[in-house]
């Protein structure tokens, strides 16, 4: 599986060690940035994951800022993006299966790496249900 990833300056160490994680996991990683800790604009690196998902460079993305809100806010945008905001591994179980979410999104100044790398893990291992009802919802604001 290909999994696309960008932060700010707010998640740019815990998106050094998810990047680690998913690499030891055998996914194929696209790290669209932020190169440094220096302050930037999250909607940029939004932007360059979910243009990933949309010409199905990568199957999956995960976007992480200080709080993952702004992320999800400028992620949600795009058309066919659907970019979940998750802090526990419930959400982030349900948001795959019934939502068919297509983006994770974190707050590294929420939870702290052992429990992003569960969130993460999570996400990635659940596929979509495929179930009648979800697929019909979702076709509702897709
Ligand atoms: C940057 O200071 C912060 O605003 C950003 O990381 C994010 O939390 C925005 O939603």
């Amino acid at each position: 599986m290909k999994v696309s990833i960008g932060s700010d300056h707010g998640g740019y160490e815990l998106k050094l060690e998810v990047i680690e994680h998913l690499k030891k996991r055998g996914f194929e990683v696209t790290d669209v940035g932020t190169d440094s800790p220096a302050s930037c604009d999250y909607p940029i690196y939004a932007k360059k994951v979910t243009e990933d998902i949309q010409s199905k460079n990568a199957d999956l993305g995960i976007l992480i800022c200080g709080t993952g809100i702004g992320m999800s806010m400028a992620a949600n945008k795009e058309p066919g993006i659907r970019a979940a905001l998750c802090h526990d591994t419930f959400s982030a179980k349900a948001t795959r299966e019934h939502n068919d979410a297509n983006i994770l999104c974190m707050g590294a100044r929420v939870v702290g790496p052992g429990l992003a790398l569960m969130i993460i893990d999570t996400f990635l291992d659940t596929p979509f249900s495929n179930d009648e009802r979800h697929i019909r919802r979702i076709s509702m604001y897709s």
